[in-house]
């Protein structure tokens, strides 16, 4: 396998491809904030993507379900997680945050939605924006392992939720649920009558060690339980706007389909193409994007030990997002430090966790050398000079 498949993109050419990530910060910044990988795009992504462009495929896209992208997203679940999908219940969608929010507005009763927190923060709003309230499921800061809280879950749902967003794998917590670990949610869940939207975004990233367990995988989830799936994330193409929404249950898809086109943003015939690409013929860069973001982890459980040794980092078993403890070197938003005084942009933790202080989310998604520099500036700007007091 090896690395010899994933190129590191140059300073100059991340600032061009990554406008996001690289191009809104100053250019003496490293960025390591939002969720993009410092790597060139995997060649059979870049291939499909050019001939569709090339052909031009910028028109609007097939309004179909299942097609070459649902056959595609089953083989890919059925050779890496052991789960069979029927691929005509598999349906596009614009992103994954727009998913979960149709599949909110569309399948759940109104009642509150429990939101595992810390979580990813452009969803904080999402039961808002579709009429509900947010009920959190806090994880302690100090916990060991960041772990569903079932008798909490069992609590807000017996007071009223209907529905539990599930992140799984999670960001920013890194973890990969085990299967024991999802049955106790589904048994809760069935309990309730609720419902489960499972945002698998991160599936293909899950590191050595652990594994993704779909939840629809798990008997007795078809009925109350929809995934939403992408390959965006681990193949860098969020921009071409495709995600795609999975269901195990006729009846569920038959409502999501008779849901007014005015309430799903479509999606983009070229981020259809990219998807198929990746899933089709994405294993060997993914694999070697794997074997990095592995090495990228021992790198940063080394450099922190080294730089950092008051950091505390739980183990993160899938994505490239590590969530750090920095309450011990006295800052509030070690985020703002870091950027201010050592040129770093990582993610400040209380967007994921409001009120939380004293955390950040790092991308270690880039190369080693980055990452090193990235971590001596963080401890540079947190450890040389201390402030007296927490604020
Ligand atoms: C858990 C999770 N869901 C969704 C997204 C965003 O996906 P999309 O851009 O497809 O909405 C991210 C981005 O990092 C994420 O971490």
């Amino acid at each position: 396998m090896g690395d010899a498949l994933l190129r590191d993109l140059t300073d100059d050419e991340a600032r061009r491809a990554l406008v996001c990530k690289w191009g809104s910060v100053d250019p003496d910044v490293l960025p390591a904030w939002v969720a993009e990988m410092d790597y060139a795009l995997a060649p059979p992504v870049v291939a499909a993507v050019t001939a569709a462009v090339a052909a031009g495929m910028t028109g609007y896209p097939r309004f179909e379900r299942g097609g070459a992208l649902g056959e595609a997203y089953a083989a890919f679940a059925r050779r890496h997680y052991g789960h069979q999908v029927d691929p005509g219940q598999v349906l596009p969608v614009v992103d994954v945050t727009s998913g979960v929010r149709l599949l909110l507005d569309v399948l759940s009763d109104p009642g509150p939605m429990v939101m595992p927190l810390p979580a990813y923060h452009p969803q904080l709003d999402i039961a808002q924006v579709t009429g509900r309230r947010r009920v959190d499921l806090v994880v302690d800061p100090d916990a060991a392992r960041a772990e569903l809280d079932l008798d909490r879950l069992d609590a807000l749902l017996a007071a009223g939720a209907r529905t539990l967003l599930l992140t799984q794998p999670h960001n920013p917590w890194g973890r990969a649920f085990s299967r024991a670990e999802l049955e106790g949610v589904r048994d809760v869940v069935v309990r309730h009558g609720a419902r489960v939207i499972s945002d698998e975004i991160h599936a293909p990233l899950v590191l050595p060690g652990a594994e993704h367990v779909p939840y629809l995988s798990l008997d007795g989830t078809a009925e109350h339980a929809v995934a939403v799936v992408a390959a965006s994330k681990a193949f860098n193409t969020a921009g071409l706007r495709c995600a795609q929404i999975v269901t195990a249950d006729p009846a569920t898809l038959e409502r999501l389909l008779r849901a007014p086109m005015a309430r799903n943003d479509s999606w983009s015939p070229l981020g259809v193409v990219a998807a198929v690409a990746a899933y089709t013929d994405g294993d060997p860069w993914l694999a070697a994007l794997v074997d990095r973001l592995a090495a990228q982890r021992e790198l940063l459980t080394a450099l922190l030990a080294e730089h950092l040794p008051e950091a505390r980092m739980r183990p993160l078993e899938a994505t490239y997002l590590a969530w750090l403890d920095l309450r011990a070197y006295g800052y509030a938003d070690p985020a703002a430090r870091v950027l201010e005084r050592g040129r770093v942009k990582t993610a400040p933790g209380h967007h994921y966790h409001p009120g939380l202080t004293g955390h950040l989310r790092l991308n270690i998604a880039t190369s080693p050398q980055r990452l090193t520099e990235i971590v001596r500036r963080m401890a540079d700007a947190l450890v040389t000079e201390p402030e007296p007091a927490p604020r």
